[in-house]
């Protein structure tokens, strides 16, 4: 598949088979993902890949330890809980990806970027395997308890749960539009380019 096939074909996709891809294909995601642009060269990135009874473990650990973490006064606190202890059983492979934590704020910002690129990476690298995916953050990425279970440090940063798995339905490329985007065409010789969208 061309890049350009893949850039256009990948979409999110909610809705997984069971099926686990095998280990393999999901090697090969990862690898594709560490060829992203990385200013700083410190390879930034770390992951996780639960499948299986890990993922109701990590779900659980987590959801135990929501407990201590939040307060039990807010009425957002049991939702939260029970969320945490299901959600990542939604697909079949779940691949945390995070960032390790610089000192320097320039560092962490620019590896935060490298690390986005990585997903990027691995999702399209998905999308050429014939697997759907779908990058979730929220909550789940700044407990400490989520940290804690896969021993990060509270320096580190989660960046995405990358849900993994076949599509459950057929996908279509085209259902989601995208607006022209905003360019500027600088120095370029044909003034009908020059304010170009
Ligand atoms: C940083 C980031 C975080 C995201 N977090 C979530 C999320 O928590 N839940 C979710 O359903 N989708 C999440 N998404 C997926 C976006 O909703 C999705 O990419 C967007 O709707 C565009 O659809 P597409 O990926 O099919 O082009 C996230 C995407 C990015 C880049």
């Amino acid at each position: 598949m061309d890049v350009y096939t893949a850039i256009h074909g990948r979409r999110s996709v909610s809705t997984l088979a069971e099926d686990v891809p095998p280990r393999t294909v999901i090697e090969r995601l990862i690898n594709a993902a560490v060829w992203a642009p990385n200013h700083h060269l410190t390879e930034p990135w770390r992951f996780h890949v639960l499948c299986g009874a890990a993922r109701s473990e990590m779900g659980a650990a987590v959801a135990d330890r929501l407990e201590e973490e939040l307060d039990p006064a807010d009425p957002a606190t049991s939702g939260a809980i029970r969320s945490a202890r299901s959600r990542l059983s939604r697909a079949p492979v779940v691949v945390v990806v995070s960032q390790n934590g610089s000192d320097d704020p320039m560092v962490n910002l620019e590896d935060y970027a490298a690390v986005c690129c990585a997903t990027q990476n691995l999702m399209l690298a998905a999308h050429a395997e014939g697997l759907a995916t779908k990058w979730r953050t929220g909550d789940m990425c700044d407990y400490r308890a989520s940290k804690e279970f896969l021993g990060l440090s509270e320096a580190d940063r989660i960046v995405g749960y990358v849900y993994v798995g076949y599509p459950a339905a057929h996908l279509s490329s085209d259902d989601r539009e995208r607006k022209s985007p905003e360019v500027g065409w600088l120095g370029w010789d044909d003034p009908s380019d020059s304010v170009s969208v």
